[in-house]
């Protein structure tokens, strides 16, 4: 069975402290994991090594980066590479976030080239697509979102994607409050889903975790999760309200 994820991206948001205190306080509060279902918190580089500390011991429990470096190594001042973040034992690295792509200039390719050396060094990308209002509006949100897919993903073997992780983040969502409605994550997860099966087969694709991202609340996971081809949520804003996150954590299937 396929993974249900609940990831927390805390974004350029929250000091050591918070952070700390952020966990402290989820962690007095009951949540629990079924053993397909993970928690992982997307969490700045300079404490990455820290929370990794603090998560010690919890089963089903990871830390991601919320971007690495698409070079392997070498003079690129202020970058991160996936090998540094290997060395601290990161599990899972945040890649293509619509911040990225608009804000960095991240390209497919580029993308493709990030998914590349993490996977050289054992950590699992998450994998986000979605589209923004503009192409929402003109209905042509499917094929952006295959050209997403195919330009960075389509170069992996079968074995590679297999357990893979795609976020799917329709941008007029992120950070707005106006969440996808049920339908609307269901068949853009559907329709992700067929990408993949069409290329890879029915086993690869159904192996592959889709979560759903942009303003997943408290109050509206259970019903999100609980579409077909929703295997779990990236959180921004909520992940960072201990009470709320513990609710969407036990909103997974
Ligand atoms: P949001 O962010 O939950 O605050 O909408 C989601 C994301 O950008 O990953």
């Amino acid at each position: 069975m396929r993974k249900q994820i609940a990831a927390a991206n805390w974004k350029m948001n929250l000091t050591l402290q918070q952070a700390e205190e952020l966990l402290d306080e989820l962690h007095s509060i009951p949540y629990s994991l079924d053993k397909d279902q993970e928690v992982i918190f997307g969490v700045p580089f300079p404490y990455l090594a820290q929370v990794e500390q603090k998560l010690a011991g919890r089963n089903n429990v990871y830390v991601a980066a919320q971007n690495c470096s698409d070079k392997k190594n070498g003079a690129y001042t202020g970058e991160v590479s996936a090998e540094m973040l290997q060395s601290i034992a990161v599990d899972y690295v945040i890649i293509g976030h619509s911040e990225r792509r608009e804000y960095f200039n991240e390209s497919h390719t580029m993308l493709a080239g990030k998914i590349n050396l993490c996977l050289e060094h054992g950590i699992k990308p998450i994998f986000c697509c979605g589209e923004p209002l503009a192409v929402r509006e003109a209905g042509t949100q499917n094929s952006y979102v295959e050209t997403q897919l195919t330009e960075s993903l389509f170069h992996l073997t079968a074995a590679q994607l297999t357990g893979f992780v795609i976020a799917y983040e329709p941008i007029w969502a992120i950070g707005t409050g106006k969440t996808a409605s049920n339908e609307q994550a269901q068949e853009m997860h559907a329709h992700i889903r067929s990408i993949m099966a069409n290329q890879y087969g029915a086993d690869v694709a159904g192996s592959i975790s889709i979560l759903y991202g942009g303003s997943v609340k408290a109050n509206n996971a259970k019903d999100i999760f609980g579409q077909p081809d929703v295997d779990g949520g990236l959180v921004g804003g909520a992940s960072m309200v201990a009470a709320d996150f513990a609710v969407i954590i036990n909103s997974l299937k």
